[in-house]
């Protein structure tokens, strides 16, 4: 079994799809290990998306992420992690991500884009660590 760090962004939350969103995930088999909304802060944002630092779109996602309220959650079960990235579909709602996925039905932007999940196990363990330190395993 794996964790994943999944963020409902914020235009998710704005745009009432925490519920559509949290249903996916809970048809897909996945458990809810933890579910929190909150308003990220710069430093956790920052900390989060520091692989993008430098970036164009950087100044303008670190302003989207902690401009309101988002849902954090950690997920489990067999593959969570590309369990997960499946049901998101790919960063471009409208180039990468195909019908079905969740930014393919929702989504239009690149950068607005609904939903973030960790890519990889070490991401995971990072970024459970930073988001739900109570949870983090090492
Ligand atoms: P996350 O799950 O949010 O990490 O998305 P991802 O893994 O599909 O994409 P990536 O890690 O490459 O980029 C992180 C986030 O930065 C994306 O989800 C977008 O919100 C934003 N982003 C990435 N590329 C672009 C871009 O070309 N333009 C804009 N405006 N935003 C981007
Ligand atoms: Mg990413």
């Amino acid at each position: 079994t794996e964790r994943t760090l999944v963020l409902i962004k914020p235009d998710g939350v704005a745009r009432r799809h925490v519920g559509e969103i949290l249903s996916r995930i809970e048809r897909k088999g996945l458990n809810i290990v933890a579910l929190e909304l909150r308003t990220a802060t710069e430093e956790v944002a920052g900390a989060h998306y520091a692989e993008h630092e430098g970036k164009p779109f950087y100044p303008g996602l670190i302003e989207f992420i902690t401009g309101s309220p988002l849902v954090a959650a950690v997920l489990e079960g067999p593959r969570a992690i590309a369990a997960f990235r499946q049901l998101a579909g790919g960063t471009d709602p409208v180039e990468k991500a195909v019908p079905g996925s969740i930014r393919g039905d929702l989504g239009l932007d690149a950068g607005e884009n609904l939903v973030h999940g960790s890519d990889s196990v070490e991401s995971a363990e990072r970024e459970i660590a930073l988001w739900f330190p109570e949870l983090a395993s090492v």
